[in-house]
């Protein structure tokens, strides 16, 4: 334990409890003082080109990616208007259809990612306007885009990321507030109200932190295994991704993450007696649907852990073995709370297992060469 990592034994589980601070200091200033419309001074974007956007594309690599992935949810769910996500090493290689009514945003904590900046000015070159979504503004990315939508989550040290990747959420919300509100495709109200479930989020989060040991106690539990699934539908998915790579990433232990839905498409010929299986079950319009899947697992023998809404737990736990309830909030915002058990997961898995948590094998923390 080091004085700069806050008291705490990882840079990676200090930055996992930084997130409500980051959370705060993306919103602030960008949430005007009536609390019901999202500011964002900073864009050169002006309202005609957003009203003039035919479509998005949000490219990146790694968390990141899975930022975007959650991203293009939020932006189509306020807007209305199509989105793709991709990675940025296939992106630039798969001619992408970009006009002058295309807006791509890139998002790298880092902005230094080699891939990410050859995608960036890739669609600059056919035309494109270029958002930025990073952490580091002096960074090569921040620098080529048109705009730059800073996160504030402040340095990430450990390779796996964990604020950077909540911090990009959040941007997500607050650039899709700003888009409804020019597109006039939401109502005040309904503005109103997931701006006020925003700024809830960061003490929600604190509270989580502070009651995670059965998480710890889960972790440890999965420690021996080699293999194990995520599960889950629309965000639960995207969601899903994020905590498993994450798991890959730093305790070595090989997971995929599945469309709850399209599980019985293959993937449950590898459900076996024991195996681990989290499902993520946040979305009310998918609730029914998704616990029918657990029911199919759970007929095979898995061993499942879900994470849900506390008025969900009585009912899920005759159909799982555990049950990690996360606070109440809205469907679109559920990302920003679901993943924090999953980081938690990742790292004291890794832990159990001797890992070197901050700097796990093979990866960097930032990759500047393709
Ligand atoms: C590396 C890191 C990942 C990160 C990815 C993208 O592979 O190990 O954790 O998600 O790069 O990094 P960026 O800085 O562009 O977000």
């Amino acid at each position: 334990v080091t004085a700069e990592k806050g008291g705490f034994e990882h840079f990676m589980l200090k930055e996992i409890h930084e997130q409500p601070k980051a959370y705060r200091d993306t919103m602030r200033g960008r949430i005007d003082a009536t609390g019901k419309r999202v500011i964002l001074p900073e864009l050169k974007l002006t309202h005609e080109q957003i009203l003039n956007i035919r479509n998005i594309q949000i490219v990146a690599c790694g968390t990141a990616y899975h930022a975007g992935l959650v991203g293009r949810n939020v932006i189509e769910q306020l807007v209305r208007i199509p989105v793709e996500t991709d990675v940025a090493s296939e992106y630039r290689y798969r001619s992408p259809i970009v006009t002058p009514e295309t807006l791509v945003i890139v998002v790298s904590q880092s902005g230094e990612t080699a891939d990410t900046l050859a995608a960036l000015r890739e669609a600059k070159a056919n035309g494109a306007h270029v958002l930025a979504i990073t952490n580091v503004v002096g960074s090569s990315i921040a620098r080529d885009a048109d705009d730059v939508i800073a996160t504030l989550a402040g340095p990430e040290i450990a390779v796996a990321s964990t604020k950077a990747y909540t911090s990009q959420l959040i941007a997500f919300y607050l650039f899709g507030l700003y888009l409804a509100e020019v597109r006039g495709t939401q109502t005040p109200e309904a503005v109103t109200e997931i701006i006020q479930a925003m700024q809830e989020l960061p003490e929600q989060l604190e509270g989580m932190l502070e009651n995670s040991d059965s998480i710890k106690a889960y972790a440890e539990q999965i420690a021996h295994h080699e293999h194990l699934f995520f599960i889950g539908r629309g965000v639960d998915f995207a969601v899903a991704q994020e905590g498993s790579l994450k798991l890959k990433e730093i305790s070595y232990i090989h997971s995929e993450a599945y469309p709850a839905g399209e599980l019985k498409h293959g993937t449950l010929a590898l459900i076996e007696e024991g195996i681990p299986v989290i499902a993520l079950v946040t979305q009310e319009s998918v609730y029914e649907k998704t616990v029918s899947n657990i029911k199919e697992v759970n007929a095979r023998g898995a061993d499942i852990m879900a994470i849900t809404y506390e008025d969900h737990v009585s009912t899920l736990l005759k159909s799982v073995d555990q049950v990690f309830a996360i606070p109440k909030t809205l469907p679109l915002l559920t990302p920003a709370l679901s993943v924090v058990p999953l980081q938690l997961l990742a790292y004291y898995a890794s832990l159990a297992r001797g890992n070197d948590v901050d700097k796990p094998r093979n990866l960097a923390k930032s990759v500047t060469v393709e």
